[in-house]
């Protein structure tokens, strides 16, 4: 199959074909998802809390997106990759989100990138998209605020909140974006958005009237321990790494792994 690249999204959305979004952090699993026929990696600073063992996305470093970003893209042949600028690398200026954005490309190999916000990063979306770097916008939850917000909670309620979100989501069009993440928001709002929008919404936890869906592969996979109430876990792949690995624990111990056929006689 030919590659996705980022003037499929416009046509997919006039289309009416909803695009389909996973999380990856690594080449193992990226492999899988790109052979599978998925649209879009997002290489999310979500490897905070989901793979580096912190509580939120906020510690993630730009040396670790491009680390993650790099082995996601050489593993890919297809899928477009998007990778998040982490918390700290785009707020303050255009020119520190290019810089930050440059090494994504440069080294990690990403195709677009994402940054949280949305008229307060106009001036960044237009920079990037003039120097060539297509944008994903994020409304709705952005976790990088987490402690601006005071939690992961549903974003846009109330007239004033989504008259803001709807705001915030053309100027970022308006600013050049190609997509739109919209995460923990109402349904009716995130319909709306689609439909205030030529660029596609891909919408988390934000209903079926987005134009695509992106979850985090854990969740998806059923790999963690938990997921949220917007996913539906897909596969139980946590519960098969668990057997696969008490099944190795088992036939080393019992001295039936490894066997004549894994055995080099001379
Ligand atoms: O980092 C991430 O996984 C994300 C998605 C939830 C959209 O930004
Ligand atoms: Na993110």
């Amino acid at each position: 199959p030919a590659p996705f690249r980022v003037p499929h999204l416009r046509r997919a959305k006039e289309n009416g074909e909803r695009l389909t979004m996973l999380t990856a952090y690594d080449g193992a699993t990226a492999r899988i998802f790109d052979d599978a026929g998925i649209d879009m990696l997002l290489v999310g600073d979500s490897i905070g809390d989901n793979m580096l063992g912190h509580a939120t996305t906020i510690p993630v470093t730009l040396e670790e997106m491009v680390l993650a970003t790099r082995s996601v893209s050489r593993a890919t042949r297809r899928s477009l990759v998007v990778a998040d600028l982490p918390f700290g690398t785009y707020e303050a200026s255009a020119q520190q989100a290019h810089a930050s954005a440059v090494r994504l490309m440069k080294e990690g190999g990403a195709a677009a990138v994402k940054m949280e916000g949305g008229e307060r990063i106009a001036a960044q979306v237009s920079l990037l998209t003039g120097a060539g770097i297509p944008v994903v916008g994020h409304l709705g939850l952005t976790p990088q605020s987490e402690h601006l917000i005071g939690g992961k909670r549903v974003q846009g309620r109330g007239e004033e909140a989504a008259a803001r979100l709807r705001r915030d989501a053309l100027a970022l069009a308006e600013a050049g974006a190609v997509a739109l993440v919209l995460e923990m928001v109402p349904a009716p709002l995130a319909r709306a958005v689609s439909a205030d929008l030529e660029i596609p919404t891909i919408g988390i936890g934000a209903g079926n009237g987005c134009d695509g869906q992106v979850l985090v592969w854990l969740d998806m996979a059923g790999m963690g321990d938990w997921s949220p109430r917007f996913a539906r876990q897909f596969g139980q792949v946590g519960a098969a790494l668990h057997t696969a690995t008490t099944d190795y624990i088992a036939a080393v111990r019992d001295g039936s792994f490894p066997g004549p056929e894994h055995t080099y006689e001379s």
